[in-house]
């Protein structure tokens, strides 16, 4: 069979049904250009060590740079009977330099530390494309954060009515999950680094090749202690699926805001045409899709993460086959990010927000009752005592379908002897969100101030 690797010990070839269940090509062929990297690092170990001389290694370099040239314009593709793409690119290497040349790679090295090299190479990759895309997004929160720096926003508890915030720090208190993220990209890519190559099968090698030489001319850090750990280990993998995962749910809770704030009945943002779409039979409508792909997508990115460590769960060491399972949910959730990442910043940031119709919102729904507890601990009430003013005063106004700054002064005083005209002070949203002025508060100077700080978080990465 052309591009087998194995088949030396067997009568007959692979029944269909096997070549069918067995074949990755389909979705390992995206390994190729790393795989061709790795053949390239493993060459100049495989001389280092005496087995191709520097003649050979000319050649097999040379044959390997025009198989990257081939499979980049896509001359090199795998055969229908190529099991997977270690095999289709032996299998095309050999095209280029014949057999004798050809036939010398494989020596002191086997798929499973090949591949185990591989997936870390490719997510790494990813990652920094992933990156990129949150820089972008960070941007896009940042800069609606500062244009609308002074824009009130009924803030939420529950999600009702709780206190008014400042539409900025409700932005960037979706900002910093994303920033953690970035650490959790940064973080994984250092332990994604460390290379398994050299491990062989499970065993390690014993033609002395020197599995620092493939790590560094790979880019990566330093091969891994142990060849079974490297070989075997998937945790690097379920590590990225799950940041992935969590940058998938951190975006459905903004989504979730939005799909809110998009309704008529709320009617704080209306989104641009461009990522908006439309009903195929009612006309008047302008759908916030992004919102719920983002939302929808998420579900997909915790299957792919759940299903890969269900794979894991209970796999003995060292390499098993289940091991193949890892790439398709892996994969899937890049692709998902990265379709997603750019349509969720263009959607944020050409959102526009009806700042008038959230400040007219934001008094409603007794929100200023804190501020009313707290003005009243400041004249020296304690606070149990308080709570229950405020509530009363609350109750107070509900039962007569008014507001907190409606009553009259006498009103105020058959409430409480403690409620004198002067709590009217409190009793404005600007005076409510100003007053927050301590660490993390929605004080518009702690916000300006956080939102310098997220800009040196963003440049940071
Ligand atoms: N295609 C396999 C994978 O993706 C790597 C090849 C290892 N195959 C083997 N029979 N040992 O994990």
């Amino acid at each position: 069979e052309a591009g087998a690797l194995w088949g030396g010990r067997f009568a007959s070839g692979p029944s269909p049904a096997l070549a069918a269940i067995s074949k990755s090509t389909h979705f390992d062929w995206v390994l190729a250009p790393y795989d061709i990297r790795g053949s390239k690092a493993h060459a100049t170990a495989l001389a280092a060590a005496g087995y191709l001389t520097a003649d050979d290694l000319t050649g097999m370099h040379a044959g390997l740079d025009e198989l990257a040239a081939r499979v980049a314009d896509g001359r090199a593709f795998p055969a229908e009977d190529d099991e997977d793409v270690h095999s289709a690119l032996e299998r095309l290497l050999i095209d280029i330099v014949g057999v004798q040349l050809g036939g010398k790679l494989r020596a002191g090295r086997s798929r499973n530390d090949q591949i185990a090299t591989l997936v870390r190479m490719f997510l790494l990759d990813h990652a920094a494309v992933i990156r990129g895309m949150l820089l972008d997004y960070l941007d896009a929160l940042e800069a609606q954060a500062r244009v609308h720096i002074g824009a009130i926003l009924p803030g939420r508890t529950h999600l009702q009515s709780a206190q008014p915030v400042l539409l900025a720090h409700q932005l960037a208190a979706h900002a910093w999950p994303i920033v953690r993220d970035l650490e959790r990209l940064r973080d994984w890519s250092v332990r994604a680094s460390a290379s398994p190559y050299g491990g062989g099968a499970l065993a390690g090698s014993s033609l002395g090749l020197d599995p620092r030489i493939v790590a560094s001319e790979l880019g990566l850090g330093d091969p891994l202690e142990n060849s079974i750990d490297g070989t075997s280990a998937r945790d690097v993998v379920a590590e990225f699926a799950y940041i992935c995962t969590q940058i998938g749910i951190d975006l459905s809770r903004l989504s979730e805001e939005i799909i809110l704030w998009n309704t008529k009945e709320f009617g704080f943002v209306t989104l641009h045409d461009g990522y908006s779409t439309g009903s195929s039979i009612m006309p008047q409508k302008k759908n916030p899709d992004i919102a719920e792909l983002a939302r929808g997508k998420s579900g997909r990115l915790i299957g792919n993460l759940t299903g890969l460590l269900a794979t894991l769960k209970g796999l003995p060491l060292a390499y098993n086959r289940d091991l193949q399972e890892d790439k398709e949910p892996v994969f899937d959730s890049i692709t998902q990010l990265e379709v997603l990442l750019p349509a969720f910043t263009g959607m944020v940031a050409t959102m526009t927000f009806h700042t008038e119709r959230m400040a007219e919102l934001a008094p409603k729904g007794f929100s200023l009752a804190t501020d009313v507890a707290e003005w009243l601990v400041k004249q020296g009430v304690i606070f149990r005592d308080a709570h229950e003013i405020s509530g009363e005063m609350v109750r107070y106004c509900e039962e007569r379908g008014i507001e907190l700054h409606e009553p009259s002064d006498a009103e105020l005083t058959e409430i409480s002897e403690h409620l004198t005209p002067a709590v009217r002070d409190v009793l404005t949203i600007e005076g409510s969100v100003n007053s927050r002025v301590g660490a993390g508060g929605t004080a518009r100077v702690r916000v300006t101030e956080q939102l310098d700080l997220l800009r040196r978080r963003i440049v940071e990465f």
